[in-house]
């Protein structure tokens, strides 16, 4: 008799249920959409101005996922800091969460570091909440509930 493997032991993702979206910071959106259309044939699926967070965004689907094209909206946006000392480059990554807070108290309940210490309003009217890179092996994370 053989026992079925253990799925959510060998490869279960655990809190996080899907990759929401890769955030890539441009420094022109409009060069970037097209170059996404022009290359890959890919539309923009949504399009958004955050400015309590002072960015832009264009999302583009890929599948159940989106790349999210974002630049800076201020010169105090996070996005731009960011642009100024990385360059353009992958940003963030956004994980989706069935609730956002129990994922983010999770982090902290290992000890983790977080930027929001409590959901708030996102894009697409998602509740959302960053997870610090410096203790998270240098990637900004996103912990997106629908
Ligand atoms: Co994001």
């Amino acid at each position: 008799m053989t026992t079925a493997p253990d799925h959510a032991a060998a490869g279960g993702s655990g809190l996080l249920t899907e990759i929401d979206h890769v955030a890539i910071a441009v420094s022109d959106l409009e060069a970037a959409i097209t170059y996404y259309s022009d290359t890959f044939g890919a539309t923009v699926a949504h399009r958004e101005r955050i400015d309590s967070d002072g960015v832009e965004e264009a999302l583009i689907k890929v599948a159940d996922s989106y790349i999210q094209l974002l630049t800076p909206t201020s010169d105090s946006s996070p996005v731009a800091k960011f642009l100024s000392s990385k360059g353009e480059g992958i940003h963030h990554v956004g994980y989706r969460v069935a609730d956002c807070g129990r994922a983010l108290q999770a982090v902290k309940d290992s000890g983790g570091r977080v930027i929001d210490e409590a959901p708030r309003p996102g894009s697409r009217g998602t509740t959302v909440a960053f997870v610090h890179p410096k203790a998270a092996f240098g990637t900004l994370i996103e912990l997106v509930q629908e």
